[in-house]
């Protein structure tokens, strides 16, 4: 069963092929990343006009990397929700014409469950990934941390998941990319914040972790406006000194050491959440997904404090992408999950899960 994801909720253009949702057989992205980094962030309208543009060539290049023509797919996954408006309305546009004139089944998939699934693929040909050697078992509790969520989630089987917690403000993504601008790092903050916290001392600013009646939610906005003080004070300002003017006063030795303590406390805090998830539900496995599961300092507190095992996945895989869209539609195939109408399905921006 080979089933071809197609992913459009932010600024990725992703498309690939999965067969039987653990081998990846193709993963074509095309990012308008660069295109919103002069902005400090995503701009939605770019990022729906450069899906316009590229998805058709995505799709093509997903096709031609998977040896796979239109008679060997078997059925078509897109993410419906959540996301930004207008650049999910370019995946399900293009998903519902395309079940329609290929007469393909259409599975309706949200991003937030399939991001976890991206762990599911244990195979492929294709040179320069890295995958897990095995799939998790259930019960799985996976960890989603990206620029547009942080949940804890607890799948007991493939379609039946709680999630334990979420952010009730910022996402710890968005925090990264909020504190690096703060402190005068480029755009995306992530991997700028964890390349420039290497040459930081993480225990120079003590910042504060947030305590949540929801035993699993996180919160990130204090923690991004408690690095905002200590940079604000750093330089000799008060709290009413503008945000954008305090990096240029920074030394090199504060930007770094800001960078640490952040990220170490904002790690500390998803870790935390997770280890005491796992020693109340005692899952069989544990997996991250997700832009921040990148994250080398988040990788090794993480191995570190959990009692199990844990694999991650190659990094392609944990930014938005297609297969785990297409990994998921297998699953909802080979169960035989209810199809979407693909004269009716529509875009749901704010789905939950
Ligand atoms: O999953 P993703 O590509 O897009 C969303 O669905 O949001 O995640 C992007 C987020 C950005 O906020 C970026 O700063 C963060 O992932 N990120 C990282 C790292 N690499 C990317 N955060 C921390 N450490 C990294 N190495
Ligand atoms: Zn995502």
């Amino acid at each position: 069963m080979k089933i071809l994801g197609i992913e459009t909720s932010c600024d990725e253009t992703a498309a690939a092929v999965v067969e039987d949702g653990y081998r990846l057989l193709s993963n074509a992205v095309a990012s308008s990343m660069d295109l919103h980094a002069a902005y400090g962030g995503v701009v939605p309208e770019i990022a729906a006009r450069s899906h316009i543009e590229v998805i058709m060539p995505v799709i093509s290049q997903a096709l031609k990397d998977a040896s796979a023509t239109w008679d060997d797919i078997d059925g078509i996954a897109v993410t419906y929700g959540p996301g930004l408006g207008g650049s999910l309305l370019i995946g399900v546009m293009t998903a519902r014409t395309l079940s329609i004139t290929k007469n393909k089944p259409l599975y309706a998939i949200n991003h937030i469950t399939a991001h976890s699934y991206a762990n599911f693929l244990t195979e492929t040909s294709l040179p320069g990934y890295t995958l897990a050697s095995r799939q998790p078992e259930f019960p799985l509790l996976a960890l989603i941390v990206s620029g547009g969520h942080s949940q804890l989630i607890l799948f007991r089987s493939n379609f039946d998941y709680s999630v334990l917690g979420r952010t009730r403000d910022d996402a710890i993504g968005e925090a990264f990319d909020k504190v690096a601008k703060i402190i005068g790092l480029p755009y995306p903050g992530g991997p700028s914040i964890s390349k420039r916290a290497g040459s930081g001392d993480p225990h120079k600013y003590k910042l504060p972790k947030a305590h949540m009646d929801g035993a699993y939610d996180f919160s990130f906005s204090g923690l991004k406006t408690a690095v905002l003080r200590t940079a604000q004070t750093a330089v000799g300002k008060s709290y009413d000194f503008p945000s954008f003017e305090i990096a240029p006063l920074l030394t090199d030795t504060q930007q770094a050491d800001l960078a640490a303590s952040f990220q170490h406390t904002a790690v500390e805090t998803v870790v935390e959440k997770t280890i005491a998830a796992y020693d109340e539900f005692k899952p069989k496995s544990v997996v991250i997904a997700g832009g921040v599961a990148a994250n080398r300092e988040l990788r090794s507190q993480m191995s570190e404090r959990l009692p199990i095992p844990i694999e991650y996945t190659d990094m392609k895989l944990c930014t938005d992408n297609g297969a785990m869209i297409a990994a998921y539609g297998c699953y909802m195939a080979e169960f035989g999950h209810e199809t979407a109408d693909p004269y009716s399905l529509d875009i749901v921006p704010n789905l939950s899960m």
